[in-house]
């Protein structure tokens, strides 16, 4: 069913909430330094049972001030689906004091408060300030307030208009809230409890907790499983294997793989175990190309590898949280390290690797850069080791509740014990030291990560049966490194900082992500994450997007939801044909705004790309939100500082074009608009 959407100027219906009555007297502008110190980037959202609720019922952060819940669903993994009140509290900051305009966008009940003040309340439509509202320089106060509807989606935005910027989401360079409420630590920690209890296969070996049965997981890594060790004897290393299996953290201090053999037997334990292991065979695809170490290095860098990985022995330290490749050669056989990077997710879906799907001669040039690099040797085990002993190892120490044998079969968790319960939460895996640990496996949790999935299991299993797309994104960009290559809310790049580190050229400029999931439309953006574009948006960058197929769908639409967005939204008018010839004319340099110097046009290429090309505009047509298209327009570099796409509409509203349509930029822009909307058709 499709809501009705009205103006509201002024539209003041305020309604009783009684957890937001904390006035107090808030002074706006500077706040103490030990206050600030205290601040970190995004709000607070507290969601409460209804809304004369005052203790919430789960607490998290957002990085923008929106929300989208799809009616029917979690509004997070903690709450079940159901009316719910929801309040995203913190500081608005703004460099001047300066005169905004606000609007808010609602399905169902919402309001917004700023330096305790109600500027704003709409229901199931937009209300916006008539008269502009004053912000102090530094920090307001900023508290939003959304009550679900009766029936349909929940959705609450806020934007604001400045005299030197047209409409816009409030940027999150510009919000922040305090990180030492009680509540929100909390939130915060059962939610990496539940990540834990997924990403180190805990199910591997214990019933699910909360009573949840396998076929209501809706948490996705909750398939996250071990890679397939189909193989593995023409794979790996036989040293490398003894070592690993007996603590893979000599290896990479990181691994997420658990140690699982105990006492005085493990190094003959491991020996059998590996011993076994050699004797899976399985025939090895090498990519067939010839290539120089040389080819393989101008590679690494252009691609970013470097963003992820070093060559470090493990045991220094390492600043930039990248993955140690000093033991690969040990590890892999030279055809067996090709076949992992032609198909990193084949025999690990969830490999946190991505695909960039090179060509064979690059697969080669990589291999033969990797061989020359990675100088780490494994100690050579002593003992030699029995296979049959070290099959039935693989199955009575849990190996093979985590591993399976087989391409494509999944781990059979057999002999699983009882889920962890709330009165054994400081033993067996959970214990503080190795005696107390007995023979449970050891993953060298530090103390705050035992305690985040104590908290978790103490009562909070059943979330694993609910997701929310919102959260999964949040959390999988940080897992998988996006930041490796993408900016985003204000946050500078890995790459960026290895490359003032050790030298070298800076990287290209590459997307930022800080406004995704409005810009792009989810389907798009969920192909072109799984890697499935039959063409590149940028072709003239030599980094290319790799791909991530297993994360892709939910990432685009958690990403859009974070914004407020249901996937589907889009306010993009009927193409109009008369705009559509209006907007031809304004293309070209003749009569127009030389966009064609730039940006390809269907078949047509751009004139001059080599400064700075752009993306060919009938794609951008079919991959942008309407919505994002006007501000992106008025002025590229405050949404991408670095861009070198001019602003045509030097004072916002006007461009040097004057005899089209009165030199209106807003009406300029949508004439191109209609008229890149009308190209597919147009095209052959
Ligand atoms: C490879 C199998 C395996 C995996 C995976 C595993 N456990 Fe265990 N766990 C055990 C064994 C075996 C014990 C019992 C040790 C003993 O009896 O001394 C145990 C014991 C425990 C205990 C003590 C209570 C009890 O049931 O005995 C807790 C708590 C626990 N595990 C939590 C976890 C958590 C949390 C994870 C995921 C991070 C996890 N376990 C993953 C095998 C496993
Ligand atoms: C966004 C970060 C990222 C980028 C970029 C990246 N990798 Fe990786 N790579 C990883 C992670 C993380 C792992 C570890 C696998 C896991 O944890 O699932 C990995 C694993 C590997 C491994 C296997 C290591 C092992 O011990 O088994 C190799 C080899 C590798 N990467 C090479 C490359 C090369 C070559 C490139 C550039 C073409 C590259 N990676 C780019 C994140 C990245
Ligand atoms: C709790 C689950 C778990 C258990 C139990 C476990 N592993 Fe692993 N293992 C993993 C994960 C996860 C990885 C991927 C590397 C990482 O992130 O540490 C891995 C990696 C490996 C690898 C390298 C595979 C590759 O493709 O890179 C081998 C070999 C291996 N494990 C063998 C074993 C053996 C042998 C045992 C029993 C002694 C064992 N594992 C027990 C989870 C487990
Ligand atoms: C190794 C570097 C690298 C990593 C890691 C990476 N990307 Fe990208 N990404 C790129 C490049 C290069 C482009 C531009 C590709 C093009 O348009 O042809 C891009 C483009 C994008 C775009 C399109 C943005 C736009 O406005 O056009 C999205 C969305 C995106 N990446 C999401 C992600 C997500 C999500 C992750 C993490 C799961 C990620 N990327 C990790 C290199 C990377
Ligand atoms: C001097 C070169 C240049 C000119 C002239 C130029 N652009 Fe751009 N345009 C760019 C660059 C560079 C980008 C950003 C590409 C990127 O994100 O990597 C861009 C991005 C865009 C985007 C966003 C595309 C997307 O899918 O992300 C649109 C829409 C756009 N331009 C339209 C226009 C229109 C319409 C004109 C003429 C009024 C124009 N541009 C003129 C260089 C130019």
């Amino acid at each position: 069913m499709k809501r009705l959407l009205f103006f509201a100027p002024i539209l003041f219906l305020p309604f009783a909430w009684s957890a937001v009555a904390q006035d107090g007297d808030f002074k706006p502008g500077k706040l103490p330094k030990e206050e600030q110190a205290l601040l970190e980037p995004g709000l607070t959202l507290r969601f409460f049972a209804d809304k004369n609720a005052k203790t919430p019922t789960d607490v998290r952060r957002v990085r923008i001030a929106a929300l989208h819940v799809p009616e029917g669903t979690a509004p997070t993994p903690f709450v079940g689906p159901g009316p719910f009140a929801a309040k995203l509290s913190g500081y608005l900051k703004a460099d001047l004091r300066s005169e905004f305009r606000f609007k808010l966008k609602a399905l169902g009940k919402a309001s917004l408060r700023i330096n305790n003040k109600e500027v704003l309340a709409a229901e199931d439509g937009v209300a916006q300030t008539e008269e502009p509202f004053e912000l102090s320089r530094g920090f307001n106060k900023l508290d939003i307030v959304l009550v679900s509807p009766m029936k349909g989606d929940a959705t609450v935005r806020v934007s604001w208009t400045g005299d030197d910027f047209m409409e816009e989401p409030l940027p999150p360079t510009t919000l922040f809230s305090r990180k030492d409420h009680a509540d929100l630590a909390e939130g915060l920690a059962k939610r990496e409890g539940r990540f834990l209890f997924a990403m180190r296969d805990c199910a591997a070996c214990h019933q699910l907790p909360g009573g949840v049965k396998s076929a209501e997981l809706a948490m996705p890594e909750m398939q996250h499983r071990a890679p397939s060790l189909a193989g593995a004897g023409s794979r790996f290393g036989k040293d490398w294997l003894v070592q690993w299996i007996q603590n893979p953290r000599t290896l990479r201090p990181k691994a997420t793989m658990p140690v699982v053999l105990h006492g005085d037997t493990v190094p003959q334990d491991a020996a059998d175990i590996a011993a076994f292991l050699q004797t899976l065979k399985e025939p090895v695809e090498a990519a067939k190309a010839k290539a120089t170490t040389a080819q393989g290095e101008k590679l690494y860098n252009q691609l970013g590898c470097l963003a992820c990985h070093h060559f470090n022995d493990p045991k220094e330290e390492e600043t930039l949280d990248r993955y140690p490749l000093h033991y690969v050669n040990a590890k892999y056989t030279p055809e067996a390290l090709s076949e992992f990077l032609a198909k990193p997710h084949a025999r690990y879906p969830w490999t946190r690797m991505p695909d960039f799907k090179l060509k064979a001669d690059e697969n080669a040039a990589l291999v033969a850069y990797l061989n020359a690099q990675a100088k780490g040797k494994a100690n050579p085990g002593a003992q030699a080791g029995n296979p049959e002993r070290g099959e039935k190892l693989f199955a009575s120490t849990g190996c093979a509740n985590c591993h399976s044998l087989k391409t494509d079969a999944l781990p059979k968790g057999t002999n699983l014990r009882p889920s962890p319960a709330s009165d054994n939460l400081a033993a067996g895996c959970l214990a503080e030291d190795a005696k107390e640990r007995g023979k449970a496996p050891d993953f060298g949790f530090a103390k705050e990560k035992r305690e985040s999935l104590r908290a978790f299991l103490a009562k909070d299993g059943g979330s694993l049966k609910r997701e929310t797309p919102a959260e999964f994104a949040q959390r999988q960009i940080v897992n998988l490194k996006c930041n490796a290559c993408h900016q985003r809310d204000g946050a500078t790049t890995r790459w960026f900082q290895v490359m003032e580190e050790e030298g070298g050229s800076l990287p290209e400029l590459l997307p930022s992500l800080t406004w995704t999931g409005e810009k792009l439309k989810p389907d798009w953006s969920a192909k072109f994450i799984a890697g499935q574009h039959d063409h590149r948006a940028r072709p003239w960058l030599k980094a290319r997007m790799p791909a991530f197929p297993a994360r892709a769908e939910m990432l685009a639409l958690g990403l859009s939801h974070q914004h407020g967005f249901a996937p589907k939204e889009d306010s993009r008018p009927e193409p109009d044909e008369e705009q559509a010839k209006l907007g031809e004319t304004l293309l070209p340099q003749q009569g127009g705004f030389n966009c064609t110097q730039c940006h390809g046009v269907g078949k047509m290429p751009a004139k001059e790309p080599f400064e700075a090309p752009g993306i060919n505009l009938l794609d951008a047509a079919q991959r942008l939100r309407y919505d994002y298209y006007p501000r992106w327009m008025h002025d590229p570099p405050r949404i991408e500082r670095t861009t070198r796409m001019p602003k045509f509409a030097q004072d916002g509203k006007t461009t040097a074009i004057r005899e089209t349509l009165d030199g209106d930029a807003r009406k300029q822009f949508d004439a191109i608009w209609h008229y890149i909307q009308t190209l597919p058709g147009k095209k052959d």
